[in-house]
């Protein structure tokens, strides 16, 4: 067993383990636990880094919404693999720069709970994309289409163990330094698993070709015609349904209409756009939750509750959404400003290294149970469970965790879209989604 050696040079980064001979094959191989190091399984991928340096020189191909369904809407067979061998190229180009990114962290942080375990995977995966043989037949794609979906299974625990690893991390990270990582770290996975879902949501409409005589509202997981209003019910529709989801201590059993605030929708209810469906019912699904939970607790002994307001209003570019509750607005002792609300940084954010946070996440951290499977399982999912009546989003049930608003903040803004907390002190909150409706914004940042 080698014992590992590591320090770390001014600028806080890895600058050692060089000289060691023949390497093994994984960080768990060459370190014995160090006192203090909670786990480490990674870093020797750290020392095998050509490949990686290859990749990460590349930068990624970043496509628009509207690339995507225009590439999408006339599918055969050729486009088809050539779907395939993007996905197959692109992916280990976009985990190679989040693979630099967690290199270029502070040591002290790489041997945090959970962000070798996020290495590991992300390292595996990229060496299993960039061996991937060229896709030329649709038996080859079938195939991939099985490996792929595979790797999204196997990372549907990346959220928890970056959430847990970084919570722990915060006492080493500036607040700034922090927030830019998680940041791109999480844009950089909602862009691979669009890509992942979209390739095989694809690959499942060309199968299908023939057997369905109803008008194609889908291109891939891109719906494009996708109504606002009937997004809206079917997150509260589901929410009614499953109280614990809102708030575990204030709900038990069904919700009676006397423990509810009504959710009243106005403006141009009958606006329709293309989007992700799921993206789209995510928010929506966070932002009632949050609306409906404060609401409860700033009225404890009110019988009917003030209700919540969606407005939805389409201009010629963009679809907006206004929430508005009477739930006692958002600062707190421990949140002064509602940005904050975003960070992941505990100087921002006190909750974030609140014990029951961090018990939670370390239960869904290893218990497999994840974040997102891919969208149409998530969806035949929901149908089995709950008749259809459940959202698109991507997040099962779970407990308190603090991840509903800065993740909806993330989907917001993937495709060029704003999410903007306004606290009316004492009142209520109003949250304004603005999400650009032509399709025409690259994805994300710096993926
Ligand atoms: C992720 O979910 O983090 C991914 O990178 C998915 C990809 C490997 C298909």
């Amino acid at each position: 067993m080698f014992a590992c050696r590591v320090s770390t040079n001014p600028a806080g980064r890895v600058s050692a383990l060089r000289g060691l001979g023949q390497l093994p094959t994984s960080f768990s191989a060459l370190c014995t636990r160090q006192p203090g190091v909670r786990s480490i399984s990674t870093a020797v991928h750290f020392y095998q880094n050509r490949q990686l340096e290859e990749y990460a020189s590349k930068p990624a191909t970043r496509l628009t919404l509207r690339q995507l369904v225009f590439f999408g809407k006339s599918m055969n067979e050729e486009r088809l693999i050539k779907s395939a061998n993007y996905v197959r190229t692109e992916l280990p180009i976009r985990i190679a720069h989040r693979l630099r990114d967690m290199q270029a962290l502070p040591y002290v942080v790489v041997t945090q709970e959970g962000v070798a375990k996020v290495y590991e995977l992300y390292w595996t995966a990229f060496d299993k994309f960039r061996r991937y043989p060229e896709i030329t037949t649709l038996e080859e794609n079938d195939a991939f289409c099985t490996f792929v979906r595979g790797l999204l299974n196997d990372h549907k625990s990346v959220i928890p163990n970056l959430s847990l690893g970084l919570s722990l991390s915060s006492p080493y990270l500036l607040p700034d330094r922090l927030d830019t990582f998680m940041r791109r770290m999480l844009v950089s996975r909602i862009s691979r698993r669009v890509l992942a879902e979209h390739h095989i949501a694809l690959t499942e409409s060309v199968k299908s070709q023939g057997q369905s005589s109803q008008v194609q509202e889908n291109v891939g997981i891109i719906c494009t015609g996708l109504q606002v209003q009937d997004s809206i019910e079917r997150c509260v529709r589901y929410l009614r349904k499953r109280p614990r989801d809102i708030d575990e201590d204030v709900f038990s059993g069904s919700l009676n209409d006397a423990e509810w605030s009504e959710v009243i929708v106005d403006g141009h209810k009958d606006t329709r756009f293309a989007y992700i469906r799921e993206h789209l019912e995510y928010i929506i699904f966070e932002l009632l939750k949050n609306s409906l939970r404060a609401t409860r607790q700033k009225h404890p002994s009110v019988r009917v509750l003030p209700p919540i307001r969606v407005t939805v209003v389409a201009s010629d570019n963009d679809v907006y959404l206004r929430i508005s509750d009477q739930g006692g607005g958002l600062i707190s002792p421990e949140i002064k400003s509602p940005s904050d609300l975003f960070s992941f940084s505990h100087v921002r954010n006190a909750t974030r290294l609140a014990d029951a946070r961090l018990g939670a996440l370390r239960t869904l951290s290893s218990s497999q149970q994840g974040m997102t499977a891919t969208v149409s399982e998530q969806i035949g999912k929901w149908q089995r469970d709950s008749d259809g009546d459940a959202p698109a989003q991507g997040v099962n049930p779970h407990p308190r965790i603090g991840i509903g608003l800065p993740m909806s903040n993330i989907y917001a803004t993937y495709f060029g879209g704003t999410l903007e907390l306004v606290s009316l002190d004492g009142y209520g909150t109003d949250v304004y989604v603005r999400l650009p409706k032509l399709g025409k914004n690259l994805e994300g940042i710096e993926l």
